[in-house]
């Protein structure tokens, strides 16, 4: 199965960032941990700061033919409605996931915008919670 993994804004710092929150591996680990768990896969990865590089990016997985799309869109979660009509815009199954549990923090961080549009949401499994929205991609496709 072809699948992009994306990554939003700020999780290029993980294990600078907020340690306690999302612990103390790095971007480079995670993407590791994945090619690892799920190394069979056609893989690609994928991480901006900018919410229009995102955006590009999801449209370009049409035009590549992605089958499944992960995606920790970091902060835009809570605010960008661009992000959920891309993913609506090319219809490919997009799980989202979420390192931490957000649905335990801030008033803030209660709204997904690209819930809506995902097969699925993933949250407070740390590097797992990928692996576990390929699986979810896998038995929603029938792909492997
Ligand atoms: C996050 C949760 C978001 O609220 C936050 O803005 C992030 C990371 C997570 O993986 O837990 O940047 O998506």
């Amino acid at each position: 199965m072809n699948i992009l993994v994306i990554n939003g804004p700020n999780l290029n710092m993980l294990g600078i960032r907020e340690p306690d929150i999302y612990g103390s591996e790095t971007y480079d680990d995670l993407v590791k941990y994945i090619q690892e768990a799920k190394g069979s896969h056609d893989l690609d990865f994928f991480q901006s700061n900018h919410e229009g590089a995102l955006v590009d990016r999801i449209q370009q997985a049409y035009y590549e033919g992605v089958q499944g799309i992960v995606i920790n869109p970091g902060a835009y979660t809570h605010t960008s409605i661009a992000l959920l009509d891309a993913v609506r815009a090319v219809s490919i199954p997009t799980v989202e996931v979420h390192l931490s549990d957000v649905s335990e923090r801030e008033p803030y961080r209660q709204l997904s915008y690209i819930r809506e549009a995902a097969i699925a949401t993933v949250m407070g499994e740390g590097f797992a919670g990928y692996v576990h929205a390929i699986d979810l991609l896998e038995a929603f496709t029938g792909e492997n």
